[in-house]
Order: C-alpha cells, then structure tokens, then sequence
C-alpha cells in the first residue's frame, strides 16, 4: 500500500480484517495478519485458530497500543483466512508462515505446493528448522535461503527465481523486513488479482510487461539486476493504493479497476509504483496487463435484511434468474442471443458430442439440463464430475466440444479438466458466474450467468442460473429446426413466467420451516424423483449434507426397488418428488413401494394435484411449468430445507465446517 492519505497501522489493519471478511467464504480454519512494528524494525504477526472474528478479537486487544495509531505514509500488511489442505488448523499452521524467527520474509499462500517435501529436505540441509506442517513454510524459508546466497538481488528477483523451484498450485504474497514497504506477489493455477485505487484516473488502463531473460542452461534463472530487461516501472499517478488479493470481493469496497494475474506473472510494489515482470516472453503474450473495471457493488455482497447470506441468496433467485436472461432472451420475438458463443455455434452443431463437466452443484447443472440438450441438439451429451473425468484419461477429440461449468471459475479440478480437453484440440466453452476468473479466460468462448456474487458457500442462485444458462444455450442450438419450433415456444412461455412462479415458491418458506421442524432431529433424509427431477434429488441431498451434517441421499427413483427400498420403513424420512410429467406414472409406483413400507413421505407435487396428495399428509405444492424447467422450482424447496434445518440444528449456514467455497487445489 502506498497512500492515498496517511494510514494509521490500527486502520491497515481494519483493512486487512475487513478483506478477510469478505473472502471468508473461501475458507475459514484458521486466519492471520502481518504488519510492520512501529519502529519499522520488525515484523508482528497474530495468528489464531478459527474464524476471522476471533483473529478480530486478538488483534484489538495486541494493537491498542498508541503507536499503533500514528499514521504511516507507506505500510505493507499481509493476511490470510485458510482452508487446510497440509497441517491441521491450528495457530502453528496458520498464515503467516516465516522464514526465521527475526520474521525476515513472511508468507500467506493458497494453493498446494506439491514438491515441498524435495525443497524441504533441501533447505533441511542447509540448517533450515521446520516449525509447521505447512507446505507454504517452505516457500518462506526458500525466499530466505535465496537472499543469503544472492544479497544484491531485489525482492521481486527473489520470490521470482523461489518460484521457479516450486511445483504445483500458488497464489502468494510475500513481505519482508529487509524490505520495508514493498511486497511481492504471484500465482500459479490459482487466482491472484490486483486492486488499484488512484485519487485521479491513470493515464493509462495498462501496465507493460517486463520480462527478464532465459539463463543459458536452459533453467530458467533471474538474472542480476544490471542485466535485467527492465526495471520498475512507474505509473503516472504515484498516490496510490495496492491490494493483493484472491477474490475481487475483498477489494470492491476499496476500488473497483482490478488487473487480474496470469501464471506466473510477478507482481511487485515498491515506492508506491507496481510492476508486473515475467521471467520468459511467450509468443501469445500480450505486451501490458490490462485493467478492468468491475461491475460488482459493494451492496451486493452484504447481507441486507438477511440473516446469512444464503437465505438473501435463495430469495435472490426470482431477480438472478432474469438477470441471466436479460439481454439474451426476447419473448416477443422468440429469439435467443447467447453473444459469448455466437460466433461458434455453426462449430458447435458439427461436434460429435457435448461434455458437460463441473463440480458439485455445478455438476448437478449439468445432470439436470442433459436430456433438454439431448432433445434440442439431437447430440450425445456427456456429464462428468471433473474429478473422475481426469482420473479416466477420458478420450477427447478435437470435434469434442467441453462445456466448464463452475460458478467461481477457479475450481482446480474443474480447471484441470479443461486444459486437458484444450491440450486435445477440443472446444472449450465457459460457463460461469465470474468475470475475469480462470475458467473465464482460458475457455474460447462462454457464458456469464450473471448470478451477481454467491457468498454462502453452499451455492443455490447460482446453480438456478447455470440451469437458465444451459437450457438458453439448448434453445439456440434448435432454432432452425422447424420440428422443434413448437417444444421451444413451450419452454420459451415457460421462462417468461418463471421469476414469478420462483416468488410463489419462495412463499413456501414458512411451510417448509415447519417441516424442517419435523425432520431436524433425524440422521438420514432420502430424497427421490426421476427424470428431470433426479438433479433436484442429488441437489438437494447435497445442500442437506453440507449444510446440515446429516446424512441425505439423492435416489433415482427408478432404482429404487434395486436396493434403497431396504432402508424404507416407518421411521425413515424420504421425501418425493411426484410431478405430472412423463415419468409421473412411474414416480407413483415408486411413491406406492414406500407407503406400503410403511414410509410416510414429504411429497413435492403440482398445485392442485388432489390424487397425489391423497398419498400423504405432508406436502408442498408448486406452480405447474414445462417439464425441463421443473428442476428450478422444485430445488427451491430443497434449499429452504437445507437452510431451515441448519439453522435448527445450530450449524453455520454460511461457513459449513470443512468446505471452502472455491475449491483451487486438486
Ligand atoms: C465447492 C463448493 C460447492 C461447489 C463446488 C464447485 O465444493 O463448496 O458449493 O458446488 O465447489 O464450485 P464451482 O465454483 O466450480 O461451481
């Protein structure tokens, strides 16, 4: 940070734990914070197990002090909120790690650094003591070792040659005591952006490139100083504020024109001035770093009126619905317009199949829209959990074309998928919920969903979006064929109702309550259906078991007499989806097999469908839609469930213990 006014460290601080806030979503084991002593000297850090609150707490009761609140012109601070992959949480393994105990260069990563154990033995060797069970440790003391051995290298020429010695997953920030008032930061398959707050507009919306040069051996070394291609380079404006961060969420209150990060690419501050260098020029780079300017507001990832943020987020859904429609979908006209892919749909209708890939719900997206796109395309479509995808080796052809479905963009496994599918030739398509994220960028084409933010690590509006997204890519693909032009009016009709029939659904909330009233006590929760519904089932388990930690099970209700039947009995609770639609027959045998168990299910079914309800006497009735669209309405309910049992049991419904909201290691 550079500032724009002086800035006490109690206020970088409110800074820093205000940021972490925003991005606690994405994990929330243990959290710190480094800053500067205020004689300059040292670094301090605090670390605590748990939520960002309690670091909060610790760090109001370290920092009264009154030096604390005398204002710096320039400060460094680094934070972090964690999600474990290497070491249990605890305030060992929480970041900051360091390189020694003088704290001479700190660290706060996200990602795996898969050769750790080989550079650990390394430093090992070289006298280095290990303090935590962390794999970032060893890119602190990596940074360390480095700076011994080559003392007339810069900060930024340091953490350049450490991560040419690291493998696997990163985005760092680095800062460091010999160092003052700089800090250095890069990425590799994770995300990384840089938020930049200027009192006037820059001159310019971009920042060059500048690269270093190969080493002869073929390894890639910095080379000193003198010899480097280039030097920091100063933006227009020097009054001005930095922030590295993983999401854009935790800088959108600060500034809203970001540079997002490649592979690779360091970053660094110094003297209020931010360069990007990289070590090798590619031939597919581009020569500057643009800067975007976000459309995110600051309201739209606050909570309002709203107890979580996923409560505000499933009420959200009659809004971000139309909001993944708009501008793509005329009624009147009967057109479609998806302008991420137009230009490729002809390339499309000539592929020999549709995969659609993704990750949990993200994947249950895909399950849920696969026979509309199978009907519409006339096509055979895959659907993949991206994780198994890469498992399989799956063969991928260059007439293949890859849809990535993922709401944040970042998604390891996900990301993994898809270079693999590019490796091969095939058609990469991006359907996601944030601009400017990995997936965004690395696909040929894609749609935006337009959720707005999803903050509740369990997803709902975004999922309901992928759908609308995926079922509008569907309609495009069958606008020429004529035998189709009446099914596409039907779900075209459909649509334009749906924002209000999700309202009247949404209206169920205090009905569900009730029945979350019933069911918060049990240990299991089956929830059946088939057809277009069997992604409701697998969605709603899902939501119940993150949410709730109670066990629940999607069932193919099809299946249901190969072997779930047997855990049918009086006291089990499963839950029905029975709708008029073609498998509605079907549905009713299944519905028959668990009642003469003795079974007494919730059933979900049309309004006004008195012959269904006879079977029980617990029910939720929602509008009548097109068959392909019922999985939107009838998710819903399953979400409200989720969060109404939650609650009752006492869980935390935006923070669900263990899970992280994006996912960036494999
Ligand atoms: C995590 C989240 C899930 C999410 C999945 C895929 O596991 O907890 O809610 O569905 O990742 O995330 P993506 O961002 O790729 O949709």
């Amino acid at each position: 940070l550079n500032y724009l006014t002086p800035k006490s460290r109690q206020e970088v601080l409110d800074l820093l734990v205000t940021g972490l806030k925003r991005l606690e979503y994405r994990g929330y084991d243990s959290t710190g914070v480094a800053i500067d002593s205020p004689d300059n000297k040292d670094i301090v850090m605090v670390k605590r197990t748990g939520k960002v609150k309690v670091l909060e707490d610790a760090i109001q009761e370290h920092f009264s002090g009154g030096e604390y609140s005398e204002p710096v012109n320039t400060h460094v601070g680094i934070a972090h909120t964690r999600w474990a992959t290497h070491g249990v949480p605890c305030e060992r393994n929480s970041h900051p790690q360091r390189s020694d105990e003088g704290n001479s260069f700190v660290v706060v990563h996200n990602g795996i650094i898969t050769n750790y154990n080989d550079v650990k033995t390394f430093l090992a060797k070289k006298g280095y003591e290990f303090e935590s069970d962390t794999d970032t440790e060893v890119f602190a003391k990596l940074v360390h070792h480095l700076w011994k051995k080559h003392p007339n290298y810069s900060f930024r020429e340091l953490v350049e040659q450490a991560i040419q010695q690291v493998e696997g997953a990163f985005a760092i920030a680095v800062k460091s005591k010999h160092f003052p008032g700089e800090c250095v930061a890069s990425r590799r398959s994770s995300p990384l952006l840089v938020g930049i707050k200027t009192k006037t507009r820059l001159a310019t919306d971009h920042i060059p490139i500048l690269y270093g040069k190969d080493a002869d051996s073929g390894k890639p070394q910095v080379l000193p100083r003198s010899e480097s291609t280039s030097e920091f380079m100063p933006l227009e404006e020097k009054e001005v504020e930095y922030f590295f961060a993983s999401d854009a969420s935790a800088v959108i209150e600060h500034t809203n024109r970001v540079i997002y990060l490649e592979d690779d690419d360091v970053a660094a501050v110094r003297d209020g001035t931010l360069s990007i260098h990289r070590l090798k020029k590619s031939l597919d780079d581009p020569h500057a770093r643009e800067i975007t300017t976000l459309k995110m507001e600051i309201q739209q990832i606050m909570k309002g009126n709203y107890d979580y943020f996923m409560q505000k987020e499933i009420f959200e859904q009659p809004e971000s619905v139309v909001n993944t429609m708009r501008g793509r979908v005329r009624f009147d006209g009967n057109a479609i317009v998806l302008g991420g892919i137009k230009d490729f749909i002809p390339e499309i209708k000539r592929c020999r199949r549709l995969m659609l890939i993704g990750c949990g719900t993200s994947y249950h997206s895909a399950v849920a829209t696969r026979q509309l796109l199978e009907e519409l395309t006339e096509l055979p479509v895959m659907v993949e959990l991206a994780s198994d995808f890469l498992d399989r080796n799956t063969p991928i052809f260059r007439d293949d074309v890859c849809f990535f479905i993922s709401q944040s963009g970042e998604t390891a496994d996900t990301l993994m998928a898809l270079r693999y599918c590019k490796q091969r030739g095939a058609l990469i398509v991006g359907i996601t919920n944030t601009v400017g994220s990995s997936i965004c960028r690395e696909s040929h084409c894609g749609v935006h969903i337009n959720a707005g933010p999803e903050i509740g690590v369990a997803s709902t509006k975004a999922y309901t979006s992928q759908f609308i997204s995926l079922v509008m890519f569907a309609l495009v693909m069958s606008e020429d064929r004529l035998s189709l032009q009446q099914r596409r009016l039907e779900i075209l009709q459909a649509l334009s109702k749906l924002a209000d029939q999700i309202r009247e659904v949404l209206k169920l909330d205090s009905k569900v309550q009730e029945l979350a009233k019933d069911l918060y006590q049990h240990k299991s929760l089956l929830i059946m259906g088939r057809g277009y519904n069997f992604a409701t089932c697998l969605e709603g388990a899902l939501k119940v078991k993150e949410l709730t930690y109670m066990h629940s099970e999607g069932i193919m209700a099809g299946e249901l007499k190969h072997g779930p039947l047997a855990l049918v009995d009086g006291s089990m609770p499963v839950l029905m989806i029975v709708l008029r639609d073609p498998v509605y027959v079907k549905c009713m045998n299944a519905l028959q097999q668990v009642t003469s168990r003795k079974g007494c299910p919730v059933i979900i079914c049309e309004e006004g469908d008195e012959e269904t309800k006879a079977f029980s006497t617990r029910h939720l009735e929602i509008p009548r839609t097109v068959d392909c669209l019922q999985g939107i309405l009838t998710v819903i309910p399953m979400q409200l469930l989720s969060y109404h049992i939650a609650v009752l049991r006492g869980c935390d419904v935006d923070c669900p213990r263990n899970l992280a909201k994006s996912v960036t290691v494999e």
